[in-house]
C-alpha cells in the first residue's frame, strides 16, 4: 500500500517530503524514509516506525529535490534495510515504490547473475539495479522506461538518479497524481492528494501505463512507447482544514463528528444523476453490488433497502470473491462498485473482470481522479472531503445516504427519500453531544478489557451490525462478532457467559418485537445488554438512545458504535487512527 511523495522545487525538500509523508501515513507506517538529491550526489536516510514518531535526532539532508515513503510491508520484514529507498549498489539511482513487483524472484536471479549485490529482501530493490543494468546501454530515460517494460505487477514509482535535475516517475495499477503550482515553480508527486494539498490544488492524476519527468515543469510520456501525452490539469475542491486534526486528538473521532455535514453533502448529488443510476437500474438485467470492507457492509444495507422499498433483487458480492460469480455476468448486466479510495485492488479487479464481459460500471466513490472512477462508466462523488483515518466512519454514512437516494429514486420517490435523509442528517449531531460521548466513554472503559463482544440486529439492523463489529474489531483489536439476530439460537448462543457484552440493534421497525426477544434469550443466560434503540426496554443493561429515523436508521445507529469504538481504542492506549497491521487503502489483492 504505501505512501509515496516526490518534491522537485527551490526550496528545502525535506520539509515538503516530511510534512506531505505525514499527511500519506495512513497508507502505511511500517517505517519511512527519505532521499534528497544535492549536487551529484543522492543521501538517503530510513527508520522503522511512524513518521510521527519522528525526533530531532532523525536529521535529513538538504535540497530542493527529492523523495519520500512510509511502508505497508509486502516482500520482506519490518527491517531498516527492507524500508524505503532503494538504491543500486554505487547509490546512483535511488526509488520509492508502491506496490508489488509479481516477477521479481526472476528479475533478481538473473541481475545475480550478472554480479548485483542486493541489500534488503523487498521485490522493489531490483528495480533500482534493472535501471542500473539498462544505463549500461541507453539514456537514463530509456533505461528507466524499459526496466518498468520488464516488470510484471503493480507500480507507482518515483524515482532520481544522482546525475539528473529531474524526478521520474511512472504507474501501472498503483494510485500516482502529480501536484502543479507553476507561479512558484514547485511540483509534486505523491499517492494521495492530501500530501501536497498545503501547497498547492492543481492537479495533473497519472494513467496507467505513464511516465512523468518533472524538470522545468511535468512532461508525461506513454510508458509502452515513450511518446509524448497530453494531460489536463483539475483543480482539487478539498480543503486543507478537512485534512488536518485541527483541535482533535485524532482524525477519527473529528471525522465522526463531521457526519451531520459529509452527510448534507452526499445528498445534495443532482436528481438527475440519481435518476440516470436509477433508470439503468430498472433496466439493467442484473445488478451486482460489488465493494470491500466497509463500502460492502454499505452495499448489504442497500440490498436490504432496494427489498423493501424498491422490491427490486440486488446481488451484493465481496469484491475478493468476484472472480468466482463472473459466469452470471452478461453484456445486460450492470455493476455498481462502491469505494472510499477507489483504488482498493480487489474492487479494480473486479471491474477489469466485468469489463471483459461487456458489463456497464457505475461507481460510489470518494476520491476523485481515483482509479475506479476513471475505470467506471459513470461516478458518483461521495464529497465526504479527505478520510485521512484508516477506519471508515463519515464514508459508510456517506454511502449509505447515496444509496438511499438511488433506493428511493429507482421507486420514483427521489424526494420522499431526500425528506427522510434531510430528517437523518438533522437529527446526528444529537448523537455526539458532549454528553452522548462521555455515556459512551464510560460505556468504554468498562468494557476495555473484555475479549469477545457480540453484535446482533435483524433485517437493515443486520449490516449495521457487521460494520459495528468491524469498527471494534479493527481499532480496539477486541474480538467483536456479529450475527443475524434470528441465527444467535442457531449456534452462537453457546458462546454467551455471564457478562459477555452483546450489542443490539433495536429499531423502532417490523424487526422490533423478535430481536427483543433475541435479546432476552441471550440475557436469560448471563449477557451484558447493550441496547441501541429510541426506545428503553427491561431487556437493556445500558440504553443508547438513537433517534427514530425508520428507513434511515443505520444512518444514526452506527454513529454511537463508532464513538464506542473509538474510545475502546485510545482507553486501551491504542492508535485509532492507524491500527496495526492496516493501512487505508488496499492496493494489494
Ligand atoms: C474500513 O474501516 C476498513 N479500513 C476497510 O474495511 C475498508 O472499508 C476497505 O478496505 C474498503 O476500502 P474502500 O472503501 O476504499 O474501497
Ligand atoms: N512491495 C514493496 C515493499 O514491500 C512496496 C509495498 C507496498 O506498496 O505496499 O516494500
Amino acid at each position: 500500500m504505501c505512501g509515496i511523495i516526490g518534491y522537485k522545487g527551490n526550496k528545502n525538500a525535506a520539509e515538503f517530503i516530511l510534512s506531505g509523508l505525514s499527511m500519506l501515513e495512513y497508507r502505511g507506517y511500517d517505517s519511512w524514509g527519505v532521499a534528497i538529491k544535492k549536487d551529484n550526489k543522492i543521501s538517503t536516510f530510513k527508520k522503522i516506525g511512524k513518521i510521527s514518531d519522528r525526533t530531532k535526532k532523525d536529521e535529513i539532508a538538504t535540497g530542493t529535490i527529492g523523495m519520500g515513503h512510509t511502508r505497508w510491508a509486502t516482500h520482506g520484514g519490518i527491517t531498516h534495510e527492507n524500508a524505503h529507498p532503494h538504491t543500486n549498489e554505487n547509490g546512483n539511482i535511488a526509488i520509492v515504490h508502491n506496490g508489488i513487483i509479481e516477477n521479481y524472484q526472476k528479475l533478481k536471479k538473473s541481475l545475480k547473475e550478472k554480479g548485483h549485490e542486493f541489500l534488503s529482501e523487498t521485490d522493489t530493490e531490483v528495480i533500482a539495479h534493472l535501471i542500473e543494468e539498462y544505463e549500461k546501454d541507453f539514456d537514463f530515460f530509456e533505461a528507466f522506461k524499459k526496466a518498468l517494460n520488464d516488470i510484471e505487477g503493480s507500480f507507482a514509482i518515483v524515482c532520481m538518479h544522482k546525475d539528473k535535475n529531474e524526478l521520474i516517475c511512472a504507474r501501472r495499477d498503483s494510485p500516482m497524481v502529480v501536484g502543479v503550482n507553476h507561479k512558484s515553480k514547485e511540483y509534486f508527486v505523491a499517492s494521495d492528494v492530501p500530501a501536497f494539498l498545503e501547497h498547492t490544488r492543481d492537479v495533473i492524476f497519472m494513467d496507467d501505463n505513464e511516465i512523468v519527468v518533472i524538470n522545468d515543469k511535468p512532461t508525461f510520456y506513454n510508458l509502452l512507447n515513450g511518446k509524448k501525452v497530453e494531460k489536463k490539469e483539475q483543480h482539487i475542491t478539498w480543503d486543507i482544514a478537512q485534512a488536518k486534526k485541527g483541535d482533535f486528538e485524532h482524525f477519527m473521532l473529528k471525522e465522526i463528528k463531521e457526519q451531520k455535514e459529509t452527510l448534507k453533502n452526499a445528498i445534495s448529488q443532482k436528481d438527475e444523476i440519481i435518476e440516470n443510476i436509477a433508470n439503468k437500474i430498472n433496466s439493467g438485467f442484473g445488478v451486482f453490488f460489488v465493494a470491500s470492507g466497509t463500502s460492502l457492509n454499505a452495499a448489504k444495507s442497500a440490498a436490504y433497502m432496494f427489498s423493501k422499498h424498491a422490491k427490486k433483487h440486488v446481488n451484493v458480492v465481496d469484491a475478493s470473491e468476484f472472480e468466482y460469480y463472473k459466469d452470471f455476468l452478461t453484456p445486460k448486466t450492470l455493476m455498481i462498485t462502491i469505494s472510499q479510495s477507489g483504488e482498493t485492488a480487489d474492487v479494480l479487479s473486479a471491474v477489469k473482470t466485468a469489463k471483459k464481459i461487456g458489463v456497464e460500471i457505475i461507481s460510489i466513490v470518494n476520491v476523485m481522479g481515483s482509479s475506479l472512477e476513471r475505470q467506471s462508466n459513470a461516478a458518483l462523488l461521495m464529497n465526504a472531503g479527505p478520510e485521512i483515518c484508516v477506519v471508515a466512519t463519515k464514508t459508510y454514512t456517506s454511502q449509505l445516504a447515496i444509496l438511499h437516494l438511488i433506493v428511493y429514486a429507482v421507486s420514483g420517490r427521489l424526494k420522499r427519500g431526500k425528506e427522510w435523509l434531510k430528517y437523518a442528517a438533522d437529527h446526528v449531531d444529537e448523537l455526539t453531544n458532549q454528553s452522548e460521548i462521555t455515556k459512551l466513554e464510560n460505556l468504554a472503559l468498562r468494557l476495555k478489557d473484555c475479549h469477545h463482544m457480540y453484535i446482533i440486529g435483524r433485517g437493515l439492523s443486520y449490516p449495521t451490525a457487521l460494520e459495528a463489529a468491524l469498527k471494534i474489531k479493527e481499532v480496539s483489536y477486541i474480538h467483536a462478532e456479529a450475527f443475524a439476530g434470528g441465527s444467535l439460537k442457531h449456534g452462537p448462543l453457546a458462546l454467551i457467559e455471564k457478562g459477555t457484552p452483546l450489542i443490539v440493534f433495536a429499531p423502532k421497525d417490523e424487526t422490533f418485537n423478535q430481536t427483543i426477544t433475541n435479546t432476552i434469550e441471550a440475557k436469560a443466560r448471563g449477557a451484558f445488554i447493550i441496547g441501541v434503540s429510541p426506545e428503553d426496554n427491561e431487556a437493556f443493561d445500558f440504553h443508547i438512545n438513537v433517534p427514530d429515523l425508520n428507513g434511515t436508521s443505520p444512518i444514526a445507529n452506527i454513529i454511537p458504535i463508532q464513538v464506542f469504538a473509538y474510545y475502546l481504542a485510545v482507553l486501551k492506549g491504542l492508535d485509532p487512527d492507524m491500527p496495526r497491521n492496516l493501512a487505508k487503502s488496499v492496493t494489494v489483492k
